[in-house]
């Protein structure tokens, strides 16, 4: 059987329109809806990209990136996850390009999560939350963390976002609200965003396998 991941970064490819601007998230599953996109390239506009890896990814292949500013509001955004939960409530970050991806996300009329059938849990939190941060704030976030949710702070040690950040892995946690704990967590000072895309969750979940099934 095909690798789950392609069978759903294939499948994604079904919601683009002609003449679209196509934001495109980050990771391994992203990687084979990039490798589709390509095959159409000739169909679409171009695509907003949500790191600097899918952005080499998708000129290595000829397909034209636009700037966020410039392409304002995208019909539809495609990306993984590291988890999802029954409400399309999603864990993401794994590959530290949060912030990037939630704008795009918040940016876009339709957001289309494409994952292998691991990354589905009743509840999120066993995936440990990334939370971006400006440097010199690591240590206050993680106390406030530590304090507010009872989870284990610890730092992706050697990490740079592109935005020139830093990452804590929060673990440990039961996310039971998790519109709550977003939402929370966004008022510490030093914040920059939190994986967790509850507020804005999916709108439509691709989970990859033959054939794929699409929530
Ligand atoms: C990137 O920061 C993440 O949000 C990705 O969306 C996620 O890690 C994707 O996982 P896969 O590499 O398994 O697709």
């Amino acid at each position: 059987m095909s690798d789950p991941k392609r069978l759903a970064g294939e499948k994604a490819i079904d919601y683009v329109e002609d003449g679209m601007v196509v934001g495109v998230g980050t990771g391994s599953t992203v990687a084979y809806f990039i490798e589709a996109l390509g095959r159409i390239k000739d169909r679409i506009a171009g695509a907003v990209s949500s790191s600097e890896q899918s952005t080499a990814r998708l000129k290595a292949l000829g397909i034209e990136v636009l700037d966020a500013n410039a392409a304002g509001p995208l019909k539809l955004y495609v990306d993984g996850a590291d988890e999802c939960d029954p409400h399309k409530r999603l864990i993401k970050g794994g590959g530290g390009a949060l912030t990037r991806e939630k704008i795009i996300a918040e940016a876009s009329e339709t957001f289309v999560c494409i994952i292998d059938p691991a990354k589905q849990v009743p509840v999120l939190g066993k995936f440990p939350l990334p939370v971006e941060v400006i440097p010199m704030a690591r240590s206050l976030v993680a106390r406030r963390i530590l304090a507010l949710t009872g989870g284990q702070p610890v730092w992706r040690d050697g990490v740079v976002t592109d935005n020139g950040n830093w990452i804590l892995d929060v673990h440990n946690l039961s996310i039971t609200d998790p519109v709550a704990m977003e939402t929370e967590l966004n008022q510490i000072p030093g914040v920059v965003s939190v994986g967790l895309f509850a507020r804005r969750p999916a709108d439509i979940v691709i989970v990859g396998g033959e054939p794929p099934k699409v929530l």
